[in-house]
């Protein structure tokens, strides 16, 4: 679905991403891993239109889309969540979900008699697919909740609820995982599993942790020093000796249970 060949990114003299080609094919769930300073959000950003490439092209089903802003990729079906969430904090989590799809007819219709139940009927559809997003995501409990006052985790689920507002077709998840506790990273799992089955999503997603990835996906992405250092299942990346190398110093470690476990 995405193949995203020869890409750099050069920050001055500075080689975040160096050549890197990376293929996602459809249906999967894609893992992006290596140490910090990799190059992979760099990538992610290349492809999801953020930045543009120093060099390299990305096409999704064949149709070039390198340089494409981030709001066409969107109507393609291109989404991204962030290595932060961002969330509104002051809206409650089904707002949230609400701001999420574009091309309503609010804004232009707004002072017309007749534009009045049309924005009715729309927001009304919204809200329901909102609460059917929630419940998917077994957060329901928190609709009403104001954003800002989710734990970590919830944020990232929220994150990826945003992603099913909308006809998706493949996702880039940045450290979804990250700083999460065990239970909600392994709702996030299912979540993700449950929509690569259920919805056709294809994932491609960054994280340090192991356990996750293994889990998770196949094929496995190993990059390092802004370059692809390997590719295949979980278990044969782990035993990969370049890879073992690369990871020396960083530690192919699980960075999740660690977090977890100072908080
Ligand atoms: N806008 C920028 N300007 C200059 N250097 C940058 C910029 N963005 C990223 N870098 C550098 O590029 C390298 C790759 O960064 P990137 O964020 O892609 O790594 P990463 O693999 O996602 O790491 P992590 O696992 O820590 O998130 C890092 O050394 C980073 O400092
Ligand atoms: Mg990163």
């Amino acid at each position: 679905m995405i193949v995203a060949q020869d890409v750099h990114k050069h920050f001055g003299a500075f080689r975040a991403v160096d050549g890197a080609s990376i293929e996602i094919r459809t249906g999967s769930i894609t893992g992006l891993i290596g140490p910090n300073g990799a190059g992979k959000s760099t990538l992610f950003n290349v492809i999801a239109g953020v930045l543009e490439p120093t060099s390299g092209r990305v096409t999704m089903d064949g149709e070039d889309i390198t340089g494409l802003p981030p709001h066409e990729l969107f109507h393609k079906g291109l989404l991204r969540t962030f290595q932060i969430a961002h969330e509104f904090s002051s809206m409650t989590v089904q707002e949230n979900l609400m701001m999420v799809p574009g091309g309503q007819s609010g804004e232009a219709l707004w002072n017309t008699w007749f534009g009045r139940k049309r924005i009715a009927d729309e927001e009304r559809a919204l809200r329901a697919k909102a609460d059917e997003v929630l419940e998917f995501l077994t957060i329901d409990h928190l609709t009403h909740e104001k954003a800002g006052n989710l734990s970590g985790g919830q944020k990232k689920l929220l994150e990826l609820g945003r992603t099913m507002m909308v006809d998706a077709k493949v996702v880039f998840l940045d450290e979804v995982g990250a700083g999460v506790n065990r239970t909600l990273l392994n709702t996030i799992g299912d979540a993700i599993v449950r929509l690569n089955k259920e919805r056709g999503y294809t994932f491609c997603l960054i994280e340090h942790d192991m356990d996750f990835i293994a889990r998770l996906c196949d094929p496995v992405i190993v990059m390092a020093e802004g370059k692809v250092l390997a590719q295949g299942s979980a278990d044969t990346i782990m035993q990969n000796e370049q890879v073992i190398e690369a990871y020396l110093g960083t530690g192919l470690k699980n960075k999740t249970q660690d977090a977890a476990a100072e908080a």
